[in-house]
């Protein structure tokens, strides 16, 4: 082990702005949108915002911060490059994680399940609801792919401006995935780490619901 390059800076701090005595939902979708209002409630910066993991097929995982877009009755939707790492990586492993955390009220909610892309038409109309910048942002960026400098990505943004002067189709290589979860665990942190976990594992005939260890 080398020396530190700098020391860290986190305080201990206690986590004391809630409980989860008992769960009272048998759905966690209904649980896990309780929540998701609640963060919004509370401002919460970025409510929306969670990282996804993902593995590549020689089982290195990867993570990045992405937006949900869609809360569904079946998992959450997320926008991006169908041919990103992200898209690469979930093409040959559909396996993913989804990691809340919502430090405003000391709660984090981690998800497990599969991805799929979700049918063209709910990607055409998030598309066609996004601001033209993003649009065209959405044609000129190869993402995850090597450029040599940042000239190149504004000279295809030039591009693509004057090459659709008018509507913005949704490019092929853009869309929605749906992440449909079979694991949830809730968590809110408490005092001296004696944190509240409950997990939700799906089975055959609904969810099988209980607590583990902090
Ligand atoms: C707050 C925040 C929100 C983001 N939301 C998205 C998103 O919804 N979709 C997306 O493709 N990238 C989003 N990104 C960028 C990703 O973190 C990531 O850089 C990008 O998707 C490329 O990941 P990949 O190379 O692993 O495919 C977001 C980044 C941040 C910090």
């Amino acid at each position: 082990m080398g020396d530190h390059i700098d020391k860290t800076r986190n305080e201990r701090t206690d986590f004391t702005k809630g409980n989860l005595d008992q769960v009272k939902h048998p759905d966690p979708f209904l649980f896990f949108s309780e929540w998701y209002r609640d963060a919004h409630e509370k401002n919460c910066a970025d409510p929306h915002a969670f990282v996804l993991g993902t593995v590549s097929a020689d089982g290195q995982p990867s993570s990045r911060i992405v937006y949900m877009r869609e809360l569904l009755e079946e998992g959450i939707v997320l926008y991006t490059n169908y041919l990103s790492r992200k898209g690469e990586q979930t093409d040959l492993n559909p396996k993913v994680s989804a990691l809340f955390y919502w430090d405003c009220l000391e709660r984090q909610v981690r998800m497990e399940g599969m991805i799929e892309k979700v049918d063209p038409a709910l990607s055409d109309d998030y598309f066609a609801s996004r601001p033209r910048m993003s649009q065209i942002g959405a044609w000129a960026s190869e993402q995850s792919k090597e450029i040599p400098d940042r000239a190149t990505l504004d000279e295809r943004v030039t591009y693509f401006e004057e090459k659709f002067p008018g509507v913005v189709p949704r490019p092929p290589h853009w869309g929605g995935y749906l992440i449909r979860p079979h694991y949830f665990e809730f968590w809110q942190g408490r005092l001296g780490r004696l944190h509240d976990r409950f997990c939700y594992e799906k089975i055959a005939d609904g969810w099988r619901i209980y607590r583990i260890s902090p």
